[in-house]
């Protein structure tokens, strides 16, 4: 398994958030990568529990600035689990710390899109204005960012409408934008093509390949092999809530480098999902 070196944070800021435990600053120095971005949020033998059932086991996982990494794996595997953990959003045994963004110096600011977005009984413009009012940004910003923010995902046209009047693709677009106008770092995105036709699809995946490329790091989880392809720089394979596999994405299509398990994994969707 590639496992991205959790020892670059004895290198980096101190950590703003450190759920469990404290970081063990004299690790070992992992060379390789200090050419590496900067390390956003890391996960040691971080573990989630839902009563008896283990979600989670001992994930080492670390997020760097820019990485677009696709988490793969059969339903209940762990890839929801793992995103709100990144997040922050579940409770684990073991460490997740958030770095501060260098060299700005500032808390991280990063937003989740959930697989069915909840959006509120308002028109368009009023979804994203209201999120932006819940993130405590300023009522003169709201309006410009809420316009730059529908505009950039291709939806300013239908500003008046009623957000649950829209399509699936739409209104995926719409959660999208809502999450953007907080302009984060991270977006952690849930399946955020799932249940989408092909053409819908295809302005969800440009919409993210977009933010992307603006340098907003990404974290998603997806059924669909082709879309992590696409997307991804690197590909993340949970089974039974271990992590085995976590690769650039060229090295894991490859295969010859997985274990056994995700190389049947590969064997079984690949027809399907490319
Ligand atoms: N709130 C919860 N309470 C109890 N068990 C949960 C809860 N959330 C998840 N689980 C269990 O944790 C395991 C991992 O679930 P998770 O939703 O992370 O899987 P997943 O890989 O996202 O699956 P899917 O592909 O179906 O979305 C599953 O066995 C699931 O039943
Ligand atoms: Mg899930």
């Amino acid at each position: 398994m590639h496992r991205v070196a959790n020892t670059r944070a004895a290198r980096e800021p101190g950590p703003c958030i450190a759920v469990h435990g404290r970081m063990n600053r004299d690790e070992a120095v992992d060379t390789a990568a200090a050419a590496r971005p900067p390390l956003l949020v890391s996960l040691r033998g971080a573990s989630v529990r839902f009563g008896p059932l283990a979600a989670l086991e001992r994930i080492h996982l670390a997020l760097h600035r820019g990485d677009r990494l696709a988490l793969v794996g059969a339903n209940g595997s762990g890839k929801t689990t793992l995103l709100r953990l990144l997040h922050g959003l579940a409770p684990a045994d073991g460490e997740r710390t958030a770095y501060p963004l260098a060299p700005e110096g500032r808390p991280l600011r990063a937003a989740m899109l959930f697989q069915r977005p909840f959006l509120l009984n308002l028109s368009v413009r009023w979804n994203v204005l209201v999120g932006l009012w819940l993130a405590g940004v300023p009522a003169a910003e709201r309006h410009a960012r809420c316009h730059r923010a529908l505009e950039r995902v291709g939806l300013s046209t239908l500003a008046a409408r009623r957000a649950r009047e829209l399509s699936g693709g739409q209104q995926q677009r719409l959660a999208l934008a809502r999450a953007w106008a907080l302009a984060p770092d991270i977006l952690f995105l849930d399946e955020p093509t799932a249940s989408l036709d092909p053409g819908a699809k295809r302005e969800v995946e440009q919409v993210i390949g977009e933010f992307a490329a603006d340098g907003v790091t990404i974290v998603m989880s997806t059924h669909n092999l082709g879309q992590a392809k696409r997307l991804a720089t690197r590909v993340a394979y949970l089974e039974g809530g271990r992590l085995l596999a976590d690769l650039p994405v060229d090295r894991f299509f490859d295969g010859r480098e997985l274990p056994e398990q995700a190389r049947q994994f590969l064997k079984g969707e690949l027809p399907w999902n490319t």
